[in-house]
């Protein structure tokens, strides 16, 4: 009879079975199958849930295991490798008539028409994978065709390439090539990650998966998100195993027991279907995941294939399609400054025009000085331009070598080139598309408004444009005139415009200038969403405007709503609300928006506050925004209720802060020294003045309303914080989460959502590891609340 811990051990080793099938089958389903089956966080608890079963029971830990693929002891070298079957190389065609010759050379060589396997080709990295039963054994970089390295640790961390097979029907040897990419979505969060370290960034794709692959230390290619598609079969023993006789059905056969293979490759059958693929995958590129830098045509058919043979080191039963280059080589002829519509002044190179990415291109945007600064241009340089799918030319660096000795760099100007008004430097947090990073950015700003005619114009432009005002017959021609003759100062005075003003523009006769005033007079009537985002205020978007008008209800409330309340308008951040207040503070703009609203019409009639934001906006919300030590949301309410207004509570007597439910002595004492500062209470009372000034007013019933804070990632989670904190008390983070609306506990239980771990946390953590509880660090906490 087996005793109860042989028992338990055999339960374990089937748990760590079941769990490495499970997790091996959601791998399978992510990168084979395109089709997630569970969300990445349900995946990364169940990889959690057998590093800890591994952990205690190492002996049933094997190499196949998800867990296994985290990189290993850094290596000293790259031993050598000797391919089984040489790694070819592909010739290449740039034209519809090359491949046409390319068809006719091996139609001719063929019994019957040849049909051909199509491919993406990846721009990536060559590798060839040997399996042996089933099991990953080793993985060589391409080399020279003849030997390549062993790469066999850094490739086992590629969570796509299986480390078992599945099914049974692979051969007992099989030698797998394909090509290791970096998706262009992990390429861009590498850089991103880069950039805000200081660290050097990668060029492209390729380089950086090359450089992620031949890492001597496996952890670092394991924190690098690589990718891998499956093309062709190396060696197969035995020879006779029953593949198929087209290398399509081969394809399949490789994604059957395990391998992504591109959803692209398509089966075509003659010369103008290959060329309707090359079209079509070149106009979709720039929306793939991943670089290709062109397709590869395969006859399809094996024994055609074999008939044909190779020549030197390439096939000649298959070719490379290339699309034209991406990146050319040019000379640098200067760098325009060019003033935007709110007064951002863009760097644009002059390029000496060029033929890349399938048109000629003379300008290049150099994006901002920072831009310019990491580029080191100076003048006469010569560049690489790059132009990808529709995007728009950039220049991806200067070749230094081509450079003369007396090359003078190239100044980011201090006055507009324009106006000649000062250019202020104005720095930005930017958030990074992963989020978990900002950087600083910096713009350079015009200051001279609507005075400078470089943002004169494109403000009118703008504002006449589809979205805004919507009137026909403003073209570029006759805004640049009308600025010229001083008839119109801000975009206001298109509508006190006559037709004498016009009627002596270039090419202007009596009707065209009755029909310019006709087509201006006829929009004298606009909604309030369009009339804001007319103004053409930084960061106001039609979303944005369409928020202010939905939740502000009138310009007036719009033009008076303090930044406090413009952060409660969904959409409307910090940096957002910032805009606007620093808009309708400054006395240029207010000149032209009232002088707009004197004149315009806007229907429907202007309406009062959105309840949302009456219901957000009470006096509770804005007593936790005080933050003084210790009030959180559960404190403030009691608060609100017994003072009901802020002068009262700027006014109130010590006596009457005792017995407020949850004020105890110390968050009581911080509060009245916060209210007795003298800039506090000037604060406190112009900010109240200005919400009652757009219509709010603190109410009993709405001070009480529960659930008024916004949704957050932390509403409705349990969280518990164990361990110490370093900046900041876990009473204090316990408040924040509060308020973020999530419940702290204080015990770990199936139930809990997420456990914040501090220093010299102990059996909470052990347990949150064991029930695969989600574990954050202090910093991974700070880092989500600033979110
Ligand atoms: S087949 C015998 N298929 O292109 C044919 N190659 O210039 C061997 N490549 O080193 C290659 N995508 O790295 C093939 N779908 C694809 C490919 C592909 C990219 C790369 C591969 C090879 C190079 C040949």
């Amino acid at each position: 009879m087996q005793n109860d811990t042989s028992l338990n051990i055999q339960a374990v080793a089937q748990e760590i079975a079941e769990l490495t099938d499970t997790l091996n089958g959601h791998n399978y389903r992510y990168y084979v199958d395109d089709a997630p089956s569970i969300p990445d966080a349900e995946y990364d608890r169940l990889l959690k849930q057998l590093t800890v079963l591994e952990t205690e029971h190492p002996e049933y830990c094997f190499p196949d295991s998800p867990t296994q693929r985290v990189g290993g002891v850094p290596l000293a070298k790259f031993e050598q490798i000797a391919h089984l079957k040489p790694m070819l190389s592909l010739d290449n065609v740039f034209s519809d008539e090359e491949f046409e010759a390319f068809y006719n050379r091996i139609n001719d060589k063929t019994a019957t028409a040849p049909t051909f396997c199509c491919e993406p080709k990846l721009d990536g990295l060559a590798v060839s994978i040997l399996y042996r039963d089933g099991v990953y054994e080793r993985a060589a970089t391409r080399g020279d065709g003849k030997t390549g390295e062993d790469i066999t640790e850094n490739v086992r961390t590629i969570r796509s390439i299986p480390m078992k097979l599945r099914g049974d029907d692979f051969p007992p040897l099989l030698e797998v090539r394909g090509e290791v990419i970096m998706p262009k979505q992990a390429f861009d969060s590498l850089n991103e990650r880069a950039r805000a370290k200081g660290d050097k960034e990668f060029v492209n794709p390729r380089n950086a998966a090359a450089g992620s692959l031949r890492q001597l230390d496996s952890k670092i290619t394991a924190s690098r998100s690589l990718g891998f598609y499956a093309y062709a079969l190396g060696v197969v023993e035995p020879e006779t195993w029953g593949l198929a006789d087209h290398h399509y059905g081969q394809l399949l056969q490789l994604k059957s027991w395990g391998f992504p293979v591109s959803a692209e490759v398509k089966q075509c059958d003659s010369v103008s279907e290959v060329i309707a693929y090359y079209t079509d995958i070149m106009t979709r590129r720039s929306a793939l995941a991943y670089e290709i830098d062109g397709v590869v045509i395969k006859v399809d058919n094996i024994a055609q294939q074999l008939k044909l043979g190779f020549v030197a080191k390439a096939p000649r039963w298959a070719t490379a399609f290339k699309f034209p280059a991406q990146e050319e080589m040019t000379l640098l002829e200067g760098v325009d400054f060019q003033v935007g519509r709110t007064g951002a002044v863009t760097p644009v190179a002059r390029l000496k025009p060029i033929f890349v990415g399938g048109v000629t291109v003379s300008n290049a945007t150099l994006h901002n000085a920072d831009e310019m600064k990491r580029l080191e241009l100076m003048e006469g340089d010569t560049v690489i331009v790059r132009r990808a799918g529709d995007v728009i030319p950039q220049i991806v660096s200067v070749v230094k070598q081509f450079r003369k000795d007396n090359a003078k760099p190239i100044e980011f100007p201090s006055k507009c080139p324009v106006c000649k008004s000062l250019i202020e430097k104005v720095i930005k947090q930017k958030k990074l598309k992963t989020k978990s990073h900002t950087i600083e950015q910096a713009t350079h700003k015009c200051t001279g408004g609507l005075s400078c005619k470089a943002q004169l114009k494109e403000s009118i432009s703008y504002f006449v444009s589809k979205k805004c005002f919507d009137i026909d017959g403003v073209g570029e021609k006759i805004v640049e005139q009308l600025i010229k003759r001083s008839l119109v100062n801000t975009p206001a005075d298109l509508f006190q415009l006559t037709t004498d003003d016009v009627i002596d523009l270039d090419g202007f006769g009596e009707l065209s200038a009755r029909n310019l005033y006709d087509s201006i007079q006829a929009k004298l009537v606009v909604s309030l969403e369009r009339f804001i985002l007319s103004l053409g205020i930084s960061e106001v978007g039609d979303a944005t405007a369409k928020s202010l008008s939905k939740h502000l209800g009138s310009f007036e409330n719009i033009k008076k709503c303090p930044r406090e309340a413009l952060v409660l308008i969904p959409d409307i951040g910090q940096e957002v609300a910032d805009e606007i207040v620093s808009y309708f503070s400054n006395s240029n703009s207010l000149n032209f928006v009232n002088k707009l609203y004197d004149t315009v019409e806007i229907s429907p009639k202007e309406k009062g506050l959105s309840s949302a934001i009456v219901k957000k906006s009470q006096m509770a919300h804005y007593i936790v925004k005080l933050e003084v030590l210790g009030i959180s949301k559960v404190t403030a309410l009691p608060i609100a209720e017994r003072f009901g207004l802020f002068s009262s509570l700027l006014d109130a007597e010590f006596s009457d802060f005792l017995s407020i439910k949850g004020l105890t002595e110390k968050r009581r004492s911080a509060l009245i020294e916060f209210i007795s500062k003298e800039n506090n209470r000037e604060y406190i009372i112009e900010l109240e003045k200005s919400l009652f000034d757009i219509g709010l007013h603190w109410t009993q019933e709405q001070v009480v309303e529960e659930d008024y804070s916004p949704v957050t990632y932390f509403t409705g989670k349990t969280v518990v914080l164990t361990g110490s904190f370093s900046t900041m008390k876990r009473n204090e983070a316990k408040g924040i989460l509060e308020d973020k609306g999530a419940k702290v506990s204080s015990s770990i239980s199936k139930n809990t959502d997420l456990l914040v771990a501090g220093e010299k946390a102990g059996s909470k953590l052990t347990k949150a590891q064991e029930l695969g509880v989600l574990v954050w660090s202090e910093e991974q906490l700070i880092e989500a609340l600033n979110e």
